[in-house]
């Protein structure tokens, strides 16, 4: 089948592009003492879990238990989950995923989570493991105070709960638009984590595992003395909104194809909008530029741009969706292209799996 000949709004994903995209990652890690575990929340397919693995990962970062339950049916790990577990039913359901013989690590950050996550491997015969998580500078998640830290990790080994280390996701470092301000915030964060990793090691709780960055801040991680591994995510695909701050280091492997609908005097419309393309990164755009979304709404984008002239009804063209995650998120299948060819379907398996 030809690309042109897909029904749309559908995603297209490049898959040599994506194959390149592990493959740059892989080689960067082969010869670092620091490793890479990618983060799930980017591809949410077993299929590309499997060729990061294939190619070189330790692991496999995720954000909700719903992922990871993706990859345990796919017989996919060790798994990370880089994000707090909290209440009966979801620490129930990572029992669940133990009990099954899956390698899991939880971040925590409160006392509660750990006497409810004790509670959980007690009423269901399971080991727990967890790491702690740090604020690194973002303030979401995490521990702010290194003697915090320290009494978490007490409180982990008094509570039966496996100590493997900590983590934390410098998210306000990396998307700053140039080199300079990523490694400066970075540094920044990862000195924060050094502060906690000190303190650690001083209690007696050296971490085995410092898990730590994005895409935007993976090269910087990577070289931090005391980081053992890297979250990265989105360099699979390679977004608009990362794209344009750091161009030329992965390519952009995930478009969405849509058809031109109507066409204006000073605008086109085509077939895809909010609720298959979204918009909170800033407008999406064609890969070249040429054609721009001046606005979504629920089922049409505006488009503008000095290529939009050209556009005709019935028109195919691709958009760069300026967040990746999101846009697919909303999709059940990639439809994997080579050039023109449509070589298979892969079902995302773990897209709207955010319980
Ligand atoms: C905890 C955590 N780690 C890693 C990442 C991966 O980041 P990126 O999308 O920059 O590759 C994210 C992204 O949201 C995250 O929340």
């Amino acid at each position: 089948m030809k690309v042109s000949e897909l029904d749309t709004p559908c995603l297209l994903l490049d898959y040599h592009a994506m194959e390149r995209n592990i493959a740059t990652m892989a080689a960067h890690f082969a010869s670092r003492s620091a490793k890479i575990r990618p983060h799930f929340k980017t591809p949410k397919t077993p299929e590309v879990a499997r060729r990061q693995l294939a190619a070189g990962a330790i692991g496999i970062t995720v954000a909700k238990l719903g992922e990871a339950e993706v990859l345990v049916d796919a017989g996919l790990g060790p798994i990370l989950m880089a994000n707090q577990v909290v209440g009966r039913q979801k620490i129930d359901r990572l029992m669940a995923l133990l009990a099954r013989g899956a390698e899991i690590t939880v971040a925590i950050e409160s006392e509660f989570n750990i006497r409810e996550l004790a509670e959980g491997a007690k009423r269901s015969g399971q080991e727990a493991s967890a790491i702690i998580e740090v604020d690194s500078g973002m303030h979401r998640c995490g521990t702010g105070d290194p003697a915090e830290t320290v009494r978490l990790a007490g409180l982990l080994e008094e509570s039966g709960i496996r100590y493997r280390g900590i983590m934390g996701y410098e998210g306000h470092a990396v998307l700053l638009p140039t080199e300079e301000e990523r490694r400066d915030k970075g540094s920044a964060a990862l000195a924060i984590i050094d502060r906690h990793v000190e303190a650690l090691a001083e209690a007696g709780f050296p971490p085995e595992i410092v898990s730590v960055a994005g895409t935007g801040t993976f090269a910087i991680a990577g070289d931090w003395p005391g980081v053992t591994e890297v979250q990265a995510g989105s360099y699979v695909f390679m977004d608009g909104r990362y794209q344009a701050v750091m161009p030329g280091v992965f390519e952009s492997a995930l478009t969405l194809l849509t058809t031109v609908v109507s066409v204006h005097e000073r605008y086109a419309v085509c077939d895809a909008g909010l609720k298959s393309l979204t918009g909170e990164f800033g407008m999406p755009a064609s890969i070249d530029g040429r054609i721009q979304v001046r606005g979504l709404s629920e089922e049409h984008a505006h488009l503008v741009g000095e290529g939009f002239a050209a556009l005709r009804p019935g028109d195919k063209i691709e958009l760069l969706p300026s967040h990746g995650d999101t846009t697919l998120n909303l999709h059940d299948v990639y439809n994997l292209r080579r050039g023109d060819e449509v070589l298979e379907q892969w079902p995302i398996l773990a897209a709207r799996k955010f319980r």
